[in-house]
This record gives C-alpha cells, structure tokens and sequence, in this order.
C-alpha cells in the first residue's frame, strides 16, 4: 500500500526528557522538547502503524491516534518498554535518557543548611542496550546519538555496543539541530556505516523520511513468495 506502508506494522517510540527524583520538589532532567519523538509517533501513525508512545518530559501536544505511555524516570521509562517489546515490530529510542540518578530520593523536602551539600549520583540503566540484548530477529530497533564531534564513529561504535539495527545521529553543532527546534540534520548509519543523509529539515519531515527508509528495510526482511 502506497500511503500505508506501515498498515499491520507495532511501532514504539520513547521521546521526551526523563526526570530524575531527587525529593518530592526536585529532579534532574534535560532541555529535550520531545518534538523529534512526538513527529515520528504522529508519522508512523500516518503511515498506518499501531503506535505506542513511551513518553517522558515534553513541550508539545500528544498527537492523535497513538497510546500514550507517560513516565517519570530512566527506570519507569525502562519498564514500559521491556514490558511492551515484545509485540513490537519496530522500537525507536528518540528519548533524551538520563546517564545517572541520585542514589537517594528523599521522602520529603530536602532543608536547607549552613553547609555545602552533595548529591551523589548513580548510574541508571540503559534502556536501548537492555532492548537490544532482548531484541528478536525480526525486530527492528533504531537508536538516536547527539554528537559534537566524530559523529559517524561514534555513531557506529553505539550501535554496535547497544545492538540496534539503525542509528540517527545528529551533529548538535550544526545550527538547526538537535533540542528544541522545530529542524534537524541527520545521518543514518547501519552497521556497514552511512544508509541515509538528511540535510536540513524540519522534524517533521525527517520523521517521514526516517520511517519510509524503515519501512522499506522491514519490506525487505519479508520473504515474499
Ligand atoms: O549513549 P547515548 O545516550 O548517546 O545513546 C543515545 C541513545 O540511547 C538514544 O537512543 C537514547 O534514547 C538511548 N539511551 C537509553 N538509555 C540510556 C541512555 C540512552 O535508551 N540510559
């Protein structure tokens, strides 16, 4: 089907920015707007996808016609995809993930002293790695990297090390790119390194093109007869 190419087809997106407790007024987070994620949902489901979107921390709208999953931490994000993997035929990673948590979350207001005060903080699991290990032949999994410098290195070596079929990367030094804006620039590497180049668009339309890219490879996978 020429404008359904993803009819029958599971798609599950994470976006946003996780929120890391530190106690019941504070948290750690980061500046992701979700829009990057949102557009890719909000695509799929055009393209005739059933969607479901893992949600942290965003500054736009939900779209339309996707299930909405909202979650606070790494760890709630974390569960809601291994807990919904399964049935996927596609899990892409678009979530701005917190490296690291405070150790502890305090019950109540942390008070303030006379003194200094540290946070400790520690590592959180990572979501793309664990659904990598986890991931079925038929499942693909696309994974996004912010990256200053090295892209394409460093784009390949994550995709390697998290096991995941695709990587966006996009180079946040570039004007257009990266969080908030409503444009990006994006590479896409396989394993064997760069599958599909988009200058710069806006979000939207690199949702489009991104998916039509994965729905041709998840055609390709099929054995036809
Ligand atoms: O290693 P880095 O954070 O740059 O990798 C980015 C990719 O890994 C994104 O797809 C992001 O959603 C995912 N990620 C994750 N869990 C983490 C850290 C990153 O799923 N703890």
């Amino acid at each position: 089907n020429e404008k359904k190419p993803l009819r029958g087809k599971r798609v599950l997106v994470t976006a946003g920015a996780t929120m890391e407790r530190i106690d019941p007024v504070r948290y750690l987070t980061n500046d992701s707007s979700g829009k990057m994620g949102y557009a890719i949902a909000e695509q799929a489901a055009r393209m005739g996808a059933e969607v479901t979107l893992v949600t942290g921390k965003a500054t736009v709208a939900v779209p339309n016609g996707v299930k909405v999953i909202r979650t606070e931490s790494t760890i709630e994000m974390m569960d809601a995809v291994l807990s919904a993997m399964d049935e996927q035929d596609v899990i892409i990673k678009a979530a701005a993930v917190s490296d690291y948590r405070p150790a502890e979350q305090a019950p109540e207001k942390i008070k303030k002293t006379e003194s200094e005060m540290m946070l400790k903080l520690v590592k959180n699991p990572d979501i793309l790695q664990a659904v990598g290990e986890r991931k079925k032949a038929s499942q693909l999994v696309v994974g996004f990297a912010a990256e200053t410098h090295n892209v394409e290195a460093f784009a390949i070596d994550k995709l390697k090390r998290k096991r995941c079929d695709l990587i966006v990367a996009n180079d946040v030094t570039v004007p257009g790119a990266g969080f908030g804006t409503d444009t990006n620039v994006v590479n896409v590497y396989d394993a064997n390194g760069l599958v599909l180049r988009l200058p710069l668009m806006e979000k939207r339309e690199v949702a489009a093109r991104l998916l039509a890219f994965i729905a041709d490879r998840l055609t390709k996978g099929e054995i036809t007869e």
